[in-house]
């Protein structure tokens, strides 16, 4: 699920194809033809982003704007405005509005904007949630959680071992938080996505005409983080050129700006995350044992969650009042059997997956109780259901949907791994990225 929009014009041609569209591409959708309506149903849902028709048969949309951000306040508004109606964007723009659309517009610029929109929102509302309570009272919950509380307040580098989604970055926060350079910056470096030769820049910073399109001096993450954490997340996936030279400043603390020749100290406490086994990396020769024991003077091992069965419902329905709150619906509960096949479930993508699955049922299901045969359905347990429904398409939707539910269900069981469900599907990667972000697949990277 990409977000949640609501869609407000009188005109039901208009609401049904932009319902249909915005469907397709993945957004859960209502609509409503009157300002009354509109207010009738935010009452009960949170909506990502409201499309907002000018003219409605029971006022003007934008008067009605000021109302519509005292009870949706994080969300995006774009205005549809008639054809040369600049003083009405104008006046949307003042009262709050993201952003504004003329009519006509074409699909792809409706989309593009909604998009853009929901993601606002998302960066947003993740700024302001950033700090998760670490959950859980299974025995190695326990444990990491004691253990933390020792290790917070020393400066020793911390390495956190686990499968993805096991909540390596919550840890990483947690220690920061309990620290006492939690009024310092927290920066942190997802190593796997830094092509080698941009990792210099981002680590080191520049001066200005260091290269051609440096404009200006640029303060690099390490300088960044100068009094307080630096996180380096994914640091199994970092090249041998890359890890040379992160070594090189472990061990002085200093370096140069690139183009510049003036020293810079800076002084920051090493949290690293790792979902690769590090030890077989270093077997393998892709990791560097001098980096490992630099980094590594502490291990935090998180284990994953099938194997803290206990924490599975605890989690579940932690998730689940969260979400009810931010998305105003009546708070849920799980019934016995739901609870039975959430403890069975493989979790391969850990408290990740258990997250985004209550967040979907709090968002699909109107009723307080979740039953097994709801989450079966999410899960892609009932596939003769979902075949069912597919036969109601032309062949051509059938096929995407199809293409989709398969994506994410093998994205499941090979806990978000992309590398390895490429391998499994035999779909080269860059496409597999591509289908992912086509159909707005969740990967929940990063929480939120
Ligand atoms: N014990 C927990 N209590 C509450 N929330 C948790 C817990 N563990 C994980 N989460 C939540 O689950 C999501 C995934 O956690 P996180 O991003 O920390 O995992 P990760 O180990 O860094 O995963 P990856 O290896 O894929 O980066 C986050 O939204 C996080 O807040
Ligand atoms: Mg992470």
């Amino acid at each position: 699920m990409k977000g949640t929009v609501l869609v407000v014009d009188d005109e039901k041609n208009i609401r049904e194809t932009l319902k249909n569209l915005l469907e397709e591409e993945g957004y859960y959708v209502k609509t409503a033809d009157s300002i009354e309506s509109t207010k009738k149903l935010i009452q009960s849902e949170y909506f990502h982003t409201v499309l907002l028709d000018v003219w409605l048969p029971d006022g003007d949309g934008i008067s009605f704007l000021s109302h519509l951000k005292t009870y949706l306040p994080d969300t995006s508004v774009i205005v549809i405005t008639g054809h040369g109606k600049v003083e009405h964007a104008v006046r949307a723009i003042k009262d709050g509005a993201y952003d504004f659309l003329e009519k006509p517009f074409s699909m792809e610029r409706l989309l593009l904007t909604v998009e853009r929109a929901v993601q606002e929102v998302l960066r947003r509302r993740g700024e302001k949630v950033h700090q998760d309570e670490l959950i859980g009272t299974s025995k190695p919950m326990l444990e990491l959680k004691e253990t933390i509380a020792k290790i917070a307040k020393t400066n020793i580098n911390v390495l956190i071992l686990g499968e993805s989604g096991t909540g390596k970055e919550l840890v990483a926060r947690t220690i920061h938080h309990l620290s006492e350079r939690k009024d310092a910056p927290f920066v942190d470096i997802n190593c796997a996505s830094l092509p080698d030769d941009l990792i210099e820049a981002e680590l080191f910073g520049y001066e200005k005409g260091a290269f051609t399109s440096a404009s200006a001096r640029k303060q690099g993450k390490l300088e960044l983080a100068h009094g307080g954490t630096l996180f380096l997340d994914e640091i199994g996936d970092m090249s041998l050129k890359a890890q040379a030279k992160l070594l090189r400043v472990l061990e002085t603390k200093s370096f140069t700006r690139l183009g510049g020749t003036q020293v810079v100290h800076s002084e920051f406490r090493l949290v690293s995350a790792s979902n690769k086994e590090l030890s077989e990396e270093i077997k393998k020769g892709s990791f560097r044992e001098d980096l490992y024991y630099r980094i590594s003077a502490f291990v935090l091992y998180l284990p994953p969650l099938r194997e803290r069965g206990e924490d599975i419902i605890l989690l579940a329905q932690h998730f689940l009042d969260r979400f009810s709150v931010e998305y105003k619906k009546p708070k849920k509960c799980l019934t016995d059997d739901a609870k039975a096949l959430l403890m069975a479930h493989q979790w391969r993508g850990n408290v990740r997956e258990l997250k985004n699955l209550m967040e979907r049922l709090v968002i699909l299901h109107a009723g307080e109780e979740i039953k097994a045969e709801d989450i079966r359905v999410l899960l892609g347990i009932n596939p003769l259901e979902s075949y069912e429904r597919l036969f109601q398409k032309d062949l051509k939707s059938a096929k995407r949907e199809f293409e989709k539910v398969f994506i994410e269900r093998k994205l499941r069981e090979y806990g978000y791994d992309l590398r390895k469900v490429s391998k499994a599907i035999n779909l080269d990667l860059s496409n597999l990225y591509r289908k992912i972000r086509q159909y707005g697949i969740e990967m929940d990277k990063g929480g939120g």
